[in-house]
């Protein structure tokens, strides 16, 4: 079963274009990786899945269904979610309520019968933060920091409430814009461990963008490679260590 797939993705910014003819699927419960240089338009990619950018050709379906055009947080309720390469948004909020956010989209109570706090909402409420105090904070071992704004945190620490948010919503693909990014050999062991744990729990499908290559070939079921916003290869991570256009872009980087 497929539950996203690109077909024949263009973008491009004032002429230049940043994706060509890009087409990959992914696999229910598949962890696929994204890989390639600086620039390659991994990132790109990430925001026209999620609905931060639109491409200007080509299809992207989401268990079957068109969502090029849909908006970003109707992709969120869909089961759609992502974590952010760059983290400098929302920095003075507090851990709890930034991870609350990431749940906002399915309050079925509307906005006027929360801000009067009727029964029906202040029970949603509730049981949107026990979900998070029982799943999400201790997994991610956030207890402790709930209610310290986040900018205060260490970096690490940061990239997990970021996760927390994007889990928040309980999705069933999660795509992933660097999660290590910045972190030692154990933070990011950590990161990914719990990634795993949420991935085997909730049967989840990740798309991970990821440089520490290490990470990539252990953890992924395949690998897509991007050069130039072009796919290159997608295959096991034994198939593209193997393949001689990888392994050029790679050593022709160095
Ligand atoms: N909003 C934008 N406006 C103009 N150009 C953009 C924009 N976003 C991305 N680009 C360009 O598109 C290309 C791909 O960028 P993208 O951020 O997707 O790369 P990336 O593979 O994620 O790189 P990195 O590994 O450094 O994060 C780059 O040339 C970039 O300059
Ligand atoms: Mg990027």
């Amino acid at each position: 079963m497929t539950i996203l797939a690109l077909e024949d993705v263009y973008l491009s910014f004032g002429g230049i274009n940043a994706l060509s003819e890009v087409s990959f699927s992914i696999n229910e419960g598949e962890f696929l990786s994204l890989i390639g240089p600086n620039g390659a338009g991994k990132t790109s990619v990430v925001n026209c899945i999620s609905g931060f950018y639109q491409p200007n050709l080509g299809k992207i379906l989401f268990n079957g269904e068109n969502i090029t055009f849909t908006p970003s947080y109707e992709r969120t309720k869909k089961g759609v979610s992502r974590t952010f390469q760059n983290i400098e948004t929302f920095q003075s909020m507090k851990v709890i309520d930034l991870i609350r956010l990431g749940a906002h989209v399915h309050l079925k109570a509307s906005p006027f019968s929360n801000l009067l706090g009727t029964p029906s909402s202040r029970k949603e409420e509730k049981e949107l933060l026990d979900f998070i105090s029982d799943e999400i904070l201790p997994i991610l071992r956030l207890e402790d920091v709930a209610s310290r704004e986040v900018y205060s945190l260490p970096y690490g620490l940061q990239k997990r409430v970021d996760l927390g948010r994007a889990l928040a919503s309980r999705p069933n693909l999660l795509i992933l814009d660097e999660p290590v990014a910045g972190m030692n050999k154990e933070e990011s062991q950590e990161m990914i461990e719990v990634v795993m744990g949420f991935k085997e729990k909730w049967n989840l499908s990740i798309l991970m963008v990821e440089h520490d290559m290490e990470l990539v070939m252990r953890y992924s079921d395949r690998i897509t490679v991007l050069n130039f916003g072009n796919p290159v290869a997608t295959g096991t991570p034994i198939e593209i260590q193997q393949n001689e256009d990888v392994v050029a872009i790679y050593l022709g980087g160095e």
